[in-house]
């Protein structure tokens, strides 16, 4: 489950009532100006009203009955998790006609109910609808429809099997093994690159709410971004930033941004950076239950980072070693520079993405290595892996 609402950062800026519209295509590939000439998919100047958003989206309008029956009365057994603004249900509908259909059959949906009263949830509702209802890349999560209905606010997104990757860093049991180092890195990839995709619009979309819970994984552990109620437009022309009063969630929204509201896509990135740490540790951004001194992970792991020797007290126990040296010590240079407290010192998501490919460069050729080596009858890989931390006292080969 994401973090408590408690946790969410919830003053909101008066100016920010509007909505704004981007000019996207739809392969989500190229982002054209406001103009939107150039654009396969053009829509209306911003801003627009709330009825001009739902009718120009792409989206279903589902009935409350619908949904309803979809997922078999918003049945308790078929809640799939719980955020801040209400729970997100397990349901079915038929592919094809996207009606409701019998548990089991058609395609399986997760529909997230708002259980908050007020405009504040309403308008994160629409913000959601407006953002994703025209943004199309496979590392954002499907939005397929909606339902206002009443006092009724429901998003219809695609299912997505594995659930958040939240669950699958810090949940303990039988359900949740822990993830090796290749699949982390795998979603880090992938997650980056859903970021990169919306800082390549123009203007580009800061999206405000970059946390695990937020990273979503189809069974094959690609990750989809979800959540866009926070995401707003970056600056524009000469403008360095939009002000705004501080939204987010403690633990991940970059320090600058906390203390005067500005916001630019470099918050986005420090936010990247306590993610990756979240993986490279296993430890969460904030964590009350940890001895005093570690309950702030960027504070408590941020002078490991800074020394090569050391990182290895950061890297989650849960590893076992399971990684390769050189690419722990990049992936936390990497995360440190994330996590630079001057903004500009940070990469821009383009670069995390190169980084980032690179370690899955580097994997793709030590299979291949791997593979040849083995078909030689060798045993041994020509890629160093760390020996340690070495968790628990298992006797050392020669
Ligand atoms: N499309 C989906 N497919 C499968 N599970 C989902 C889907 N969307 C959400 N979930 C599950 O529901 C949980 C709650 O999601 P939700 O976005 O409401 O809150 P959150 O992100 O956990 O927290 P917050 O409200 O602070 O953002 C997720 O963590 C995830 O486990
Ligand atoms: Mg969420």
């Amino acid at each position: 489950m994401g973090a408590c609402w408690s946790n969410r950062i919830k003053a909101e800026t008066p100016s920010h009532t509007e909505v704004n519209s981007k000019n996207v295509s739809r392969d989500g590939k190229n982002l054209s100006s406001s103009s939107g000439k150039t654009s396969s998919f053009s829509l209306p100047p911003t801003p627009r009203s709330e009825g001009e958003i739902l009718q120009s989206s792409n989206l279903k309008n589902f009935s409350f009955s619908d949904l309803k029956t979809a997922t078999r009365n918003f049945r308790p057994d078929s809640v799939l998790g719980e955020g801040g603004f209400g729970s997100v249900f397990k349901g079915w509908v038929d592919e094809h006609s996207l009606t409701a259909s019998r548990p089991g059959t058609g395609m399986v949906i997760a529909v997230k109910r708002l259980n908050q009263e007020g405009f504040q949830g309403h308008k994160e509702w629409l913000t959601e609808i407006n953002y994703l209802g025209q943004l199309y890349h496979p590392n954002l999560v499907k939005l397929i429809g909606y339902c206002l209905e009443d006092e009724h606010r429901l998003l219809v997104y695609e299912f997505m099997p594995r659930g958040s990757m939240e669950n699958h860093l810090f949940r303990r049991g039988s359900h949740f093994q822990p993830l090796s180092w290749s699949l982390r890195m795998k979603i880090a990839l992938g997650a980056a690159k859903g970021l990169a995709f919306l800082h390549s619009a123009e203007p580009k979309v800061i999206y405000r709410d970059f946390k695990t819970s937020n990273i979503l994984l189809d069974s094959n552990y690609n990750a989809k971004l979800s959540d866009f109620g926070l995401a707003r437009d970056g600056p524009t022309g000469d403008k360095s930033h939009v002000s705004t009063r501080v939204m987010g969630t403690y633990g991940y929204a970059a320090p600058e941004y906390l203390a005067t509201g500005h916001l630019t896509a470099k918050s986005d990135i420090y936010s990247f950076g306590v993610v990756l740490l979240e993986m490279l540790s296993g430890r969460r951004a904030i964590d009350k239950n940890r001895p005093s001194g570690e309950h702030n992970l960027v504070e408590w792991a941020k002078p490991y980072l800074m020394n090569k020797r050391r990182i290895f007290r950061v890297l989650d126990p849960r590893l076992e070693g399971q990684y390769s040296l050189p690419q722990a010590q990049r992936s936390a240079a990497l995360a440190l520079q994330c996590l630079a407290m001057e903004p500009k010192c940070r990469p821009d998501m383009d670069e995390v993405v190169k980084e980032l490919e690179q370690f899955q460069d580097s994997r793709n050729m030590r299979k291949k290595a791997q593979k040849e080596h083995h078909g030689k009858g060798h045993f041994h890989s020509n890629v160093r892996r760390t020996s340690y931390p070495r968790p628990s006292a298992s006797p050392l080969r020669g």
